[in-house]
């Protein structure tokens, strides 16, 4: 079972998640990790931003590779996950530019860009940690429900659900692509340690689903329950719908090596 940590807020739950990221980096300089996009891991980001900057851990033989990107958004523009990543995560954590890849939107030969991005993960060595958030559908980086639970890097198509969900970066709605390349169910389940992130009550039933409903390609955020290490870290609004919150609650206090004890 993934280990649940419900957290006090969203800051709470970025100081663990990033202590979990800052202990690998130390053993591990050249960790590999799995960047998401979104709101959600921004909390996280400015929690290992702050290590970086106060010398707690040196962040220069880290590598990273995004989750997804829109089809047809030409990198440089601002609503590109290229660009937000590069905003909100090459920046602040002062990664090395060229160590950090997302999947190609653009360019000749689209259909072969996922086969290209396997290759490229392939060949650092694999993710070490997939940092996620999860869709208000379940869906996690762009595997809409009914993804393939061993599913590659590919092209799909967003559902109207997320479009809507994303518009709020765009001028309008219909600026949204319709499109993305994302990496698959079978892609995020290689990565060493996932560590999936919920906040808010608009993601309490996708969390319950996730981790208490039936393993399902209905719900892509359940391959967390199939993954090996897993740390899900919610808010306490997002753990409203948690059937085994008190069990939840207890693990974490009870464990004398955990280092996210209350
Ligand atoms: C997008 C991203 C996902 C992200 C989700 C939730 O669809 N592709 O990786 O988890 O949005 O976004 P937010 O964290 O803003 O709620």
């Amino acid at each position: 079972m993934a280990e649940v940590i419900i957290a006090r807020d969203q800051s709470e739950a970025g100081d663990i998640a990033a202590s979990i990221i800052v202990n690998k980096i130390i053993t591990t300089p050249g960790t590999v990790l799995g960047l998401a996009t979104g709101s959600t891991p921004l909390s996280t980001y400015a929690a290992l931003a702050r290590s970086v900057r106060d010398g707690i851990v040196d962040v220069s033989g880290v590598r990273g590779f995004a989750l997804d990107e829109y089809l047809g958004i030409p990198a440089q523009q601002p609503q590109s996950y290229r660009s937000v990543i590069t905003r909100e995560v090459v920046e602040p954590l002062e990664l090395t530019p060229e160590y950090v890849m997302t999947p190609r939107g653009t360019g000749a030969n689209i259909e072969s860009a996922g086969a290209e991005y396997e290759a490229l993960m392939a060949e650092a060595g694999g993710i070490d940690i997939q940092i996620l958030g999860i869709g208000s559908n379940g869906h996690i980086a762009f595997n809409e429900p009914g993804s393939s639970l061993a599913s590659p890097t590919r092209i799909k198509a967003l559902t109207e659900q997320t479009r809507q969900d994303n518009s709020r970066y765009f001028d309008s709605p219909d600026d949204v692509p319709t499109h993305c390349i994302t990496q698959g169910l079978g892609t995020i389940l290689r990565a060493r340690h996932i560590i999936l992130l919920g906040f808010g009550r608009h993601k309490a039933r996708a969390m319950a689903a996730a981790l208490e409903g039936p393993i399902s390609a209905t719900i892509p955020g359940s391959i967390v329950q199939f993954h090996p290490k897993a740390t899900v870290i919610v808010d306490e609004a997002a753990a409203t719908e948690l059937a085994n919150a008190a069990y939840y609650r207890h693990a974490r206090r009870s464990a004398p090596w955990s280092s996210s004890k209350e």
